[in-house]
């Protein structure tokens, strides 16, 4: 019976075997008379334990699933929404009844497209983007649109202004090198990427074809509040880490490119918003899949996409419209940031945010430790309590919460009270 299942019908063994038991995060397959019939196997599986981080071979109940859950800090991939995640569960092995996961359609087919359709619709309402744009949902990451920008909106012998304000605006500015003529016209390196310049004092280049800039910079947390005006040319924003985390006046912007997996999905897709008269004129050097015509022409089905994240966005979209939207969300997330940096503001300097009041970042709090012995410390027992991803980038190092849309209040609540406790333990 066991060896039947495993032999011919493997993606039902999880779900169906009676002889899966689920204990402390291992899979325990219990040796059974019937497979004492099958030498070669009990051989094998007598003590079979697979060990994973979460299990689902029987449907949990909800206590033991809260009581499983970790409040993830990490910068991401990052936490979901856990309403998203359930929703997802229970559509994962047949989905709105066609027989089949999400993960195994065609892209072409009639439920992948009202999926991906609906998506957009979902993003377009909730960032009010109008028809002048086209919404893209492509794959490779921020990083490749580091690329992609320059070579479909400008030539090689173009000048096109960066504004640098951390790790992720000068990564973009040395990839906009291979394709274009790019100048850094600010850059807070000297002062460890703690603030945003005013923009009066922006010495853009006259003939510029974009000023680029890093709404949020996710290692540094330091976020612009308002957006520069380009004085020639359009503005264009790498939004990975802050992306629907509030409302943003699309219009201002050329382009908006996005990772998902920090506010709105897992990794694997990237979303981009490309005002439609700037597609159109990529390098002829610009591969296929880089170039916004292509994805554009095609609605983002030019070839297999990413159809299971471009899902799990959708889902994201549909639970922050059913929030009340952008405006909504961004008055909880003023919340969460207000009380993380209070506590950090009014701890007497045990803890330290370096980042200028004015400009710090609602997705990611930057924190060190004025003892920075006991930094490991701290990130080991706030981990034994279940609060995991907390130290800072390898590149700076501290401490670092990153409380995207989806961490709970409850998540940062339980953060301060226990930075309070470690504060009263270690003072
Ligand atoms: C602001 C920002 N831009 C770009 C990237 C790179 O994204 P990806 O790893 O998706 O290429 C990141 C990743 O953390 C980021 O935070």
């Amino acid at each position: 019976m066991a060896s039947k299942l495993i032999l011919s019908s493997p993606n039902s063994l999880l779900l169906q075997n009676p002889n899966l038991q689920h204990h402390n995060h291992h899979l325990l397959l219990k040796p059974t008379t019937n497979m004492a019939s099958f030498p070669n196997l009990t051989n094998k599986v007598k003590a079979f334990s697979i060990k994973c981080a979460a299990t689902t071979a029987t449907p949990l109940s909800q206590s033991q699933d809260l009581e499983e859950r970790v409040f993830n800090f990490a910068a991401g991939p990052a936490t979901l929404p856990e309403k998203v995640l359930k929703k997802a569960q229970s559509e994962l092995y047949n989905w709105h009844g066609s027989g089949m996961s999400v993960m195994e359609m065609s892209h072409r087919g009639k439920e992948f497209l009202s999926i991906i359709q609906k998506a957009e619709a979902d993003l377009r309402a909730l960032l009010n983007i109008s028809e002048d744009y086209a919404v893209l949902f492509l794959q490779g990451g921020a990083t490749t649109q580091f690329a992609a920008v320059p070579l479909n909106l400008v030539k090689p012998e173009d000048s096109v202004d960066y504004v640098v304000t951390g790790s992720w605006g000068d990564k973009a500015f040395k990839e906009a090198q291979k394709y274009s003529k790019p100048k850094v016209i600010w850059s807070g390196k000297s002062e460890k990427y703690t603030k945003i310049p005013s923009f009066d004092s922006l010495e853009q280049t006259p003939d510029s074809k974009y000023l680029h800039i890093c709404a949020n910079e996710t290692i540094h947390g330091v976020e612009f509040k308002d957006y520069p005006d380009p004085k020639n040319g359009i503005l264009v924003a790498d939004m990975s880490s802050n992306f629907c985390s509030k409302p943003v006046d699309v219009s201002k912007f050329g382009a908006i490119y996005a990772g998902a997996q920090k506010n709105v999905g897992p990794s694997g897709v990237t979303i981009v918003i490309i005002r439609k008269d700037l597609i159109g004129n990529a390098q002829g050097i610009t591969p296929v899949m880089l170039d916004y015509k292509i994805h554009a022409e095609n609605n983002s089905l030019y070839n297999t996409p990413p159809c299971f994240g471009i899902y799990m966005c959708g889902l994201v979209f549909d639970d922050l419209l059913a929030q009340g939207g952008l405006k909504e969300v961004e008055k909880r997330n003023k919340k969460k940031g207000d009380l993380l940096y209070n506590a950090i503001d009014e701890s007497k300097g045990f803890y330290r945010c370096p980042v200028d009041k004015s400009v710090r970042s609602l997705m990611n709090v930057p924190f060190t430790l004025e003892k920075s012995e006991l930094e490991a410390e701290f990130i080991k027992e706030a981990a034994n309590e279940k609060m995991i991803q907390l130290k800072g980038h390898r590149s700076v190092g501290g401490m670092r919460a990153s409380i995207y849309n989806a961490m709970p209040l409850a998540g940062v609540e339980k953060l301060v009270a226990f930075m309070k406790d470690f504060q009263a333990r270690h003072a």
